[in-house]
């Protein structure tokens, strides 16, 4: 566990503060490490339609892109519980199916297996994207 990663970390759970998740109550945090040692943080963002939701990985991975650094993303911290409990889970909360599709646009863009660093009560678990998504779709399926 290094003191940069923990930081990446603690960055989530406090992204997770700013989630408008009053369906769920579940808030979740996401922190992108850059290239350049930016941090790019975003949380979930739940509709009352419950399916028009955003999670916290794909907020924060689309606010990477629109500004133009989608390709500059280097790690990923993810951090999610119940109100007041985020990050405080036995097991790590890892991003669900979707954002590790999302995920992959990054991996294959960047030809980077992309650590994602998945928060739990007593620090976090790092997991390659393709631990997490193995013999996914990509970009290079469109060939
Ligand atoms: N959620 C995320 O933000 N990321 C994930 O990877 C898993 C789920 C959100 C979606 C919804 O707002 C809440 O957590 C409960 O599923």
């Amino acid at each position: 566990m290094t003191d940069s990663t923990q930081k990446l970390v603690q960055l989530a759970i406090e992204a997770a503060q700013t989630a408008y998740a009053p369906y769920s109550n579940f808030h979740v945090g996401t922190a992108l490490l850059l290239d350049t040692g930016e941090i790019i943080t975003g949380s979930n963002f739940e509709n009352a339609s419950y399916g028009m939701t955003l999670c916290a990985e794909t907020v924060a991975i689309a606010k990477a892109n629109s500004d133009g650094k989608l390709r500059a993303i280097r790690e990923i911290a993810v951090a999610g519980g119940l109100a007041g409990h985020v990050g405080k889970a036995a097991d790590p909360i890892t991003p669900c199916g979707r954002c590790r599709q999302i995920i992959k646009e990054v991996a294959d863009l960047t030809d980077i297996d992309i650590p994602v660093h998945c928060a739990h009560a007593t620090g976090y678990e790092t997991f390659r994207l393709s631990e997490l998504l193995p013999h996914g779709f990509g970009p290079a399926n469109l060939k």
